[in-house]
């Protein structure tokens, strides 16, 4: 039986992996803490809140006493370190928290668990996963081969410099002090729960009210689309059968230039109004539902500055250690996304409004 504490599991990716662990590690105690930024949603974690195997703590990575404590009390055995600031956007207007949190939170962890595991020897055996990003490899032009691990780190934009600082650290961590770490870089996932300031969710969220796409540049970056499901099963994998201090990349074998994915979004909003009249009335400033193309909302933007042109991730490393494959194709994976976002309006209509935030300020004080 393993017993994790999973930080940001009130965030896109660390909540489906919360859901994902819980179903395939049903009798697995699950630990998450999450400070409950702008990013994070007890919604998120609506349909497990009460199961008994998972308890939620609202605090702060950065808060190293917290972090032992939880560690000591629930005598866990594994950190699952998703939390972080993740929006690049937001890290161009504003480094300083991506710092703070990437950074100084990461050392925090990192330093909690040296103490727990290392010094007071705690539990037998233990693993430090750190999530990180494709990013830190920088950007590649359109004939250069996919990011292996061992391609040279050259982060542009202050989120990825934050998150390429928290893998050094996790290395050194494991090098200097023996900390059993293990590091995943992938690449844009996407699907359940993604908070709509991301390419696919904004799109889907602007189309269906009829607002415009906006695509910096010239739409022609290119990112390697992967299904947060895949990205679930991948860590898993790393947990289950990755090697402490290794680096595994993970991603989904879908490149596509933004352009092109928000066109094929758009072909499959307008599917999708054909084949459920009852969209005419719910979103009727949707051009589609005018039986007009959703693809009339595109709008070339100013650039967002220092914008990496391509992102590929080769991961033949963790499909031949770890038995790792993609299996969810981006039209498979775009048409379930955007289904779920029809079905679930609840969740991002909440998310949107702030009517989640406001619930958290008076139960979560
Ligand atoms: P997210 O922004 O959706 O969620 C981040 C979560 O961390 C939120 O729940 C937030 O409340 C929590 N958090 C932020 N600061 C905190 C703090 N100081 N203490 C405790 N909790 C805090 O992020 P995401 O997209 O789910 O990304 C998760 C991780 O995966 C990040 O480390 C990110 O760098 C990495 N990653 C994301 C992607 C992607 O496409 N989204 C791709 C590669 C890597
Ligand atoms: O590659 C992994 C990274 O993917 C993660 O580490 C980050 O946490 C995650 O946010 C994501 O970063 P990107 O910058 O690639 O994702 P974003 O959704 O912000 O943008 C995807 C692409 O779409 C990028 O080339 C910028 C472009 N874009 C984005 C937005 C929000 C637009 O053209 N218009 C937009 O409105």
């Amino acid at each position: 039986m393993t017993r994790l504490l999973i930080t940001g599991g009130a965030g896109f990716i660390g909540a489906n992996f919360v859901h994902h662990w819980l179903g395939t590690h049903p009798a697995d105690r699950v630990v998450v803490l999450d400070a409950l930024t702008y990013a994070g949603n007890l919604a998120n974690l609506e349909s497990v809140k009460d199961r008994p195997e998972l308890r939620f703590v609202r605090g702060d990575i950065r808060d190293t006493p917290l972090v032992e404590q939880l560690l000591r009390e629930e005598r866990l055995d594994t950190i699952v370190h998703f939390a972080a600031e993740s929006h690049v956007d937001r890290s161009i207007h504003g480094p300083d928290a991506f710092i703070e949190t990437n950074v100084q939170g990461t050392h925090s962890m990192l330093k909690a668990a040296r103490t727990v595991w290392l010094t007071e020897r705690a539990v037998r055996e233990h693993r430090f996963h750190h999530v990180s990003t494709d990013e830190v490899y920088g950007s590649l032009g359109p004939e250069d081969p996919a990011f292996t691990e061992a391609t040279r780190y050259a982060p542009n934009s202050p989120y990825s410099a934050s998150k390429a600082a928290s893998d050094h650290l996790v290395r050194a961590y494991h090098h200097t002090y023996g900390l059993a770490t293990t590091i995943s870089n992938c690449s844009n996932n996407y699907g359940p729960f993604h908070f709509p300031e991301k390419l696919i969710p904004l799109m889907i969220v602007n189309l269906l009210h009829g607002r415009a796409l906006p695509i910096y540049g010239d739409g022609r970056n290119v990112r390697d689309w992967l299904h947060v499901s895949d990205h679930c099963r991948g860590i898993e994998r790393v947990l289950e059968r990755g090697k402490p201090g290794e680096v595994y990349n993970i991603g989904g074998g879908a490149e596509s230039e933004n352009l092109a994915l928000v066109e094929t979004l758009c072909a499959v909003a307008d599917r999708a109004f054909q084949q459920r009249p009852e969209l005419i009335e719910a979103f009727a400033s949707s051009p589609a539902a005018r039986g007009e193309k959703s693809a009339t909302l595109i709008q070339f933007v100013k650039d967002r500055p220092g914008h990496d042109r391509r992102y590929a991730i080769d991961c033949s490393k963790a499909e031949r250690e770890l038995g790792y494959k993609a299996e969810v194709t981006l039209e498979r994976g775009l048409q379930d996304t955007f289904a779920w976002y029809l079905d679930q309006q609840w969740w991002w209509r909440g998310v949107m409004d702030g009517s989640y935030q406001r619930w958290i300020e008076t139960h979560y004080r």
